[in-house]
């Protein structure tokens, strides 16, 4: 596992940046394991700041978002397609048919989840996934307890996730479950790069750094990969 401690979130934001336009600059079809929430959000404007210089920058990218609320429709505004198109595809020149979440108003969850993980597989697989870290210590929406060898599935949300995520549902009920890429769906991504800032994520590094590997903390499952990049700024750590 690399750790970069980065200045602040800004330059965190830049660094992870150019780690993904890296990745599609060399590899113009990469496939990309896309997270929600409010840390990548300053990720996805500078890749889009950027894509604005460019020309054909995501044209021939596949992205896979990690994980959706079920039950609310994509056009929701607390939904993760909204927030995928409010922060980046509006601003970028991907082919929307290349942009792939699940779909929680699936009539049949179960077999999206079936779907989605295929999907990924006939794309060729996730060469590069962004992470977010919940407090809790989840990645994507795999809580506490999740097996690591878990695949798409749907999940039931924690309170504490629910009450963490609330404000994008702007005092309205915040959905109870998601679907969500398994910790062994993202495991197969070939890289992966895990983002924190700020102080309220202290906690869930320090235990990342320390933790004994186990379900119990679904993000220690990446000390089971070989090619990890911890991206934290000064806040994050002591
Ligand atoms: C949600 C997402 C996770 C994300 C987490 C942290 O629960 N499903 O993928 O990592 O929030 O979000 P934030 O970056 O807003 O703290």
């Amino acid at each position: 596992m690399i750790w970069e401690t980065l200045d602040d979130y800004e330059t965190l934001s830049n660094r992870a940046a150019r780690i993904l336009l890296e990745e599609i600059r060399e590899s113009p079809r990469a496939v990309l394991g896309l997270p929600t929430g409010r840390t990548p959000a300053g990720m996805y404007r500078h890749v889009a700041a950027e894509c604005a210089r460019q020309y054909h920058c995501f044209r021939d990218v596949n992205t896979f978002n990690l994980d959706e609320y079920a039950g609310i429709p994509r056009d929701h505004p607390g939904s993760y397609f909204t927030f995928m198109k409010q922060h980046l595809f509006d601003h970028i020149d991907v082919d929307p048919a290349h942009t792939h979440l699940p779909d929680g108003n699936a009539p049949d969850l179960k077999a999206e989840c079936a779907r989605y993980e295929l999907a990924i597989k006939k794309a060729g697989g996730l060469a590069l996934t962004f992470l977010g870290l919940g407090r809790n210590g989840h990645i994507a929406f795999n809580e506490p307890g999740t097996p690591f060898d878990s695949r798409t599935r749907v999940v039931e949300l924690t309170e504490s996730t629910r009450h963490a995520n609330a404000d994008d549902f702007r005092g309205r009920q915040v959905p109870t479950h998601a679907l969500t890429m398994g910790i062994g769906t993202i495991l197969e991504s070939r890289r992966i790069v895990l983002l924190a800032s700020g102080i309220g994520k202290r906690a869930a590094i320090e235990r990342l750094e320390h933790a004994d590997i186990g379900p119990s903390f679904p993000a220690s499952s990446l000390w089971d990969h070989d090619d990890v990049t911890v991206l934290v700024d000064r806040r994050t750590i002591a």
